[in-house]
């Protein structure tokens, strides 16, 4: 059994939860699913990143201290995930002192490593991204991602030698293809790296609100260098050797694509400083647009999960955004679009198939389902979508995951219009169409459980199986003929009634 460990970035506390954070966290569990499914001994870890200036300012604009802050804003985060079913193992906060354990275990590491030094900064900061930019970054003198004015600001800091990283880092990339999918991101950080990389301030004495630096406590830890580490702080960096490296480096980093340089560049170098093997799989995922814009707190463009979990339930909510933003590439947000694939494939299609399923086997077999035929025609069907499904999962591709799971649904009711069992007599006839659409279901109760958990266990129960679907491990239970026969089949709600347009 293999070790498997998935994190999401640390979200910052001076924002509540919106769709943006909740595609990340989304597709982060719906990974982490396959992988328990798929026999993996899963950790997944998400939490929230408290310290730095933004979270001051934030804390002052609300009249809050930043503890106050932070433990009101990682609160909305957890009802968020629990509203959206996220299946964390783990929830970190920057703030705790497991944290700061870790913080400074790492960076003292470094320092007694000789990659630390004390020097003075002044540059242009922005203190939406709590990061300094060169002129040439800027964007008409603003800050490349907000467009926000950017501060200059000179301090005495810390500052780490990447600028001795470059050959190292590039060494790492040559051996690792696949480090960073995809493959435009992973050129993306070469890119940075070929460009030449400057020595980075790592530290603060402006703001108390951080980690202190273990060797000099006038200083805290730059919000980066402090959220970064909650990767290995979760896993018992410095304080249980043995539970770290049963973790490390097993770890799945799932990333937007604005925090590229740091988790592409900045951490594998600091990893390497500290003498611990960088990720070695990086994925970034593009923006989540709304009317072609990055939502953001001060566009007031943000559309959160609470706002649309009670139209499309939770599942319907992962669905969609699983499904209809290829991992990779921006994607824009669009309700009537939310609707239509909503409608088409869970009211129509999965739901669709379930209702139709269990009211004939109520009609023509006395509600008892009927064992499948091993040569039917849809096995492989089956075959194709669990094959296609788990390389694309595996792939980090969970759109075509759920095409490819999709087929199977629509193949199986493409298959019942076709024989029209409900026009039929009682009989073999009848008990064979249906026995193959119930072992559809049972396979899809378990394929689809990454994206839809809770249908998924709805449908394993109506059709009469003992234990939950999310039990199941893959590959054995997505062979055909798993379904026994004999069982009672119940009708209900509908799975996913349909939303009027
Ligand atoms: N705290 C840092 C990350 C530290 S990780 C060691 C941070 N936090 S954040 O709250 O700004 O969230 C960043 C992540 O949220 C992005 O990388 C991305 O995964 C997700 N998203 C935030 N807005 C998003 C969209 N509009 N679209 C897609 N993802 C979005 O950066």
């Amino acid at each position: 059994m293999g070790k498997y460990y998935q994190t999401t970035p640390i979200y910052y506390v001076n924002d509540a939860p919106h769709i943006g954070t909740a595609y990340t966290t989304v597709t982060a569990d719906a990974l982490a699913r396959w992988h328990r499914l798929a026999g993996d001994d899963t950790f997944f870890l998400t939490g929230t990143d408290e310290h730095g200036l933004k979270i001051v300012r934030a804390a002052e604009a609300n009249g809050l201290t930043p503890i106050e802050q932070a433990d009101r804003t990682s609160e909305r985060f957890k009802e968020a995930w629990k509203l959206l079913d996220i299946s964390y193992d783990d929830f970190i906060r920057t703030s705790e002192p497991r944290h700061y354990a870790a913080v400074s275990a790492l960076m003292q590491k470094a320092y007694d490593n000789g990659t630390i030094y004390l020097g003075a900064y002044e540059g242009l900061y922005c203190v939406s991204c709590e990061a300094y930019y060169t002129e040439a970054e800027l964007v008409e003198g603003r800050c490349p991602i907000h467009g926000r004015p950017v501060e200059l600001l000179k301090e005495d800091n810390y500052f780490f030698r990447l600028s001795e990283f470059e050959d190292r880092l590039l060494a790492w990339y040559d051996e690792h293809p696949r480090g960073v999918i995809p493959e435009i991101r992973r050129n993306e950080a070469l890119g940075l790296i070929k460009g030449g990389l400057r020595d980075i301030s790592i530290s603060r004495t402006s703001i108390s609100w951080g980690v202190p630096v273990p060797w000099d406590h006038e200083h805290v830890f730059y919000v980066w260098y402090d959220a970064l580490i909650n990767y290995v702080t979760a896993i018992g960096y410095g304080v249980d050797d043995e539970r770290f490296e049963q973790w490390w480096p097993a770890v799945h980093h799932v990333i937007g694509k604005d925090i590229i340089r740091f988790h592409c560049v900045y951490w594998p170098a600091l990893l390497m400083a500290a003498g611990i093997e960088p990720p070695p799989h990086i994925a970034a995922h593009g923006f989540l647009l709304v009317g072609g814009e990055k939502m953001s707190k001060s566009a007031l463009n943000q559309i959160t999960p609470a706002e649309l979990v009670p139209t499309f339930g939770s599942d319907g909510f992962r669905y969609h955004f699983l499904r209809d933003q290829p991992f990779g590439p921006d994607g824009d947000f669009s309700y009537e679009g939310m609707v239509a694939r909503y409608n088409a494939d869970l009211a129509n299609n999965l739901g669709n198939l379930l209702a139709r399923v269990s009211t004939v086997v109520g009609r023509k077999c006395g509600g008892i389902g009927p064992a499948p035929n091993p040569e039917s025609p849809i096995a492989g069907v089956a075959e194709a979508a669990y094959r296609d499904a788990a390389a694309a999962w595996e792939r980090v591709a969970p759109s075509e995951a759920l095409e490819a799971t999709w087929r199977l649904v629509r193949e199986t009711n493409a298959a019942l219009e076709a024989a029209e069992p409900w026009k039929m007599d009682p009989g073999p006839a009848v008990d064979a169409v249906l026995g193959d659409a119930l072992e559809s279901l049972r396979i899809l109760a378990v394929l689809a459980q990454p994206a839809v958990p809770r249908a998924s266990e709805e449908i394993w129960q109506r059709i009469g199986l003992e234990g939950a679907a999310a039990d199941q491990r893959v590959p054995a239970a997505a062979r055909w003929g798993g379904y026994p026969g004999g069982l009672p089949v119940r009708t209900g709600e509908p799975l996913f009634p349909r939303i009027a347009t």
